[in-house]
């Protein structure tokens, strides 16, 4: 039995993710959790909601809550919105745990060991009514190049230079709008990935079988331009991991925290510790140490392309650079992103669909289907209601849900509510088994990949199959003058539902579940042989007639869907 490790990236706590995010990370992990487990092998899935930094602090106060309780709450809204897309997460954690505390601050403390880590002075915006340091983004002031009023610490948005917050005329704060602003100067931690640029160029290199969008956009961030930089790790702010090395203070680095890209990754270890003592599983350490049993562990990450660099490159500084026996990711699996309707998503203007309302018009299979078979894994790709209605209607509701309703309700009608005994296997079935068995080891190469689009092309393959062998069979007509090869037909048919709902169950796991308990089956061993497989429903079992596995969308509702998440227009 393989050992699957598996995390999904983890996303943001302010405010609910939109389709494009779902597609990026979560969903993807989430089929090839529930396909590893489908073959036997042993899974550790984990997710988290990713808690610190500015953004977090400002969606709390625009909430009126205080950070720590707006956290709480929106984990639970995520989690909640997990489990509606059936999200099989082993652990739902949060970096803002006990545990990723210490497990960041014992890193921190390492790299200090190893001489990663260096002090550098700074200057920074301090403001006085907000009580803190600002981003330079939260400052805003007059644009000495082009005179626009409300140009960013960083940028101006009018005629596109890049500032320096000290550049700004009559700057202010964002946050109060206070302009009571001075520049202080301040120490900050820096992780001197520059040492480490030899050793993660030889591990990338390394990675033969890598997706080329990973592989180009680590290789990028670490030789063009300048290359390699060291990175800023901490952050004046309240909320986030006190700077400390281990248990230790840091002198000079009271009040501050580290950064959250530093901290968020290594929640994924923190989160299996957190599954530990949430009492959900035994021992972490057999997934994450190499001296303690996690060398034939087997480690895939899912994420977004912007996420990238952060995993290629700061999260295995941190985890070389600790000189200790973590378990390095195995491969990389990065997305492109999705658009909507001829635009983008946009969380600021509520343009596109967003994970609650996707749920309240439409279970999660129809969902899940599409987004999975639409994967922006090659190049950005495009939800458009025509192409989702399309696919629910042609896929789902033509090929899947009429092939399991036509089959069930003739057999209920001519001969019960059993498998029919009679007739045997011939010719047809004969084919039918050998192209499936082709299609299957098709569809568990492209899983075994990762290839979404692809392995959802091989499984609707899979799918057609039963429904051309079903119309041209015909048992309706073959009934009239030969009811026991009949019998044969729908027993295969019936064998083929519950094969369905074993191939299909990582990409519509509700469907899947309603087939097998239709065929009133909890067997969902992986078929090893197609022909035995379409042989475990023996004459006499038991089966009833489902509810319609999946209804068609209208042109009306297309419509108004279209219209109702278009955005605000500006
Ligand atoms: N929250 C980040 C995002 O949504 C992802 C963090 S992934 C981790 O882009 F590695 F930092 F955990
Ligand atoms: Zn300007």
């Amino acid at each position: 039995m393989a050992r699957h490790l598996i995390t999904s990236a983890i996303p943001y706590i302010n405010g609910i993710k939109h389709l494009g995010n779902l597609v990026g990370s979560q969903l993807p992990a989430d089929l090839f959790a529930r396909y590893q487990r489908g073959r036997g092998n042993e899974v550790l899935f984990l997710c988290s909601t990713d808690e610190h930094g500015t953004p977090a602090e400002l969606a709390a106060a625009k909430a009126g809550k205080p950070v720590a309780e707006y956290c709480a709450e929106m984990h639970e809204v995520q989690a909640r919105i997990a489990e509606g897309f059936r999200l099989s997460f082993d652990h739902f954690g949060r970096s803002s745990s006990e545990q990723n505390h210490a497990l960041t601050q014992h890193f921190a403390a390492k790299l200090a060991e190893n001489d990663l880590i260096r002090e550098v002075s700074e200057t920074q915006m301090y403001s006085h009514a907000d009580g803190r340091y600002l981003p330079d983004r939260y400052i805003e002031g007059t644009c000495p190049n082009c005179g626009f009023d409300s140009a960013r610490g960083d940028q101006c948005d009018n005629c596109t230079k890049q500032l320096d917050p000290v550049d700004l005329i009559n700057p202010h704060s964002t946050i109060s709008g206070s302009t009571d602003l001075e520049m202080r100067e301040t120490k900050h931690l820096y992780l001197r990935q520059t040492a480490m640029k030899d050793q993660l160029d030889a591990w990338i290199d390394s990675k033969k079988d890598w997706p080329v969008l990973t592989t180009s956009i680590a290789k990028k961030w670490l030789h063009d331009g300048d290359g390699l930089q060291d990175r800023g790790i901490t952050r004046d702010l309240d909320w986030g991991v006190p700077v400390k090395k281990g248990g230790e203070d840091w002198p000079g680095m009271e009040g501050k925290v580290f950064y959250v890209w530093f901290d968020a990754p290594i929640e994924y270890i923190a989160c299996s510790q957190e599954w530990v003592d949430a009492g959900k599983g035994a021992d972490w350490e057999r997934w994450w140490r190499t001296d303690k049993g996690a060398e034939d562990v087997t480690y895939t990450q899912f994420m977004g392309k912007d996420n990238v660099p952060f995993h290629t490159l700061s999260f295995p500084s941190t985890i070389l650079g600790s000189g200790e026996p973590w378990k390095l990711v195995d491969y990389i699996k990065s997305f492109n992103y999705l658009n909507y309707d001829g635009g983008q998503f946009s969380t600021s203007r509520g343009r596109g669909v967003f994970m609650d309302q996707a749920l309240e018009i439409l279970p999660a299979d129809y969902w899940r289907w599409w987004l999975l078979s639409h994967a922006p894994e090659s190049s950005d790709s495009e939800f458009t209601w025509e192409n989702f209605q399309q696919s629910v209607n042609k896929d789902l509701a033509d090929v899947l849900g009429n092939f399991v309703s036509r089959i069930t309700k003739f057999c209920r009608s001519k001969f019960g509510e059993e498998v029919p005994a009679g007739g045997a296997f011939g010719e047809k079935e004969a084919a039918v088994i050998a192209a499936l068995t082709e299609r299957l080891k098709a569809y568990e190469g492209f899983m075994d990949a990762i290839e979404v689009r692809k392995a959802a092309g091989e499984l609707r393959a899979i799918w057609v199959i039963g429904n051309e062998y079903l119309q041209d069979a015909a048992p309706w007509s073959t009934f009239k003058e030969d009811p026991e090869t009949a019998a044969a037909q729908v027993r295969f048919g019936l064998n083929l539902i519950r094969f369905y709902a074993i191939l299909s169950a990582p990409f519509i796991p509700d469907a899947s579940d309603a087939m097998l308990a239709a065929m009133k089956s909890d067997d969902r061993a992986w078929p090893d042989d197609v022909a035995a497989a379409l042989n475990a429903l023996p004459a006499g079992h038991g089966f009833a007639v489902p509810e319609n596995l999946f209804r068609k969308i209208t042109d009306e509702e297309r419509e108004e869907w279209q219209e109702r998440f278009a955005g605000v227009r500006t």
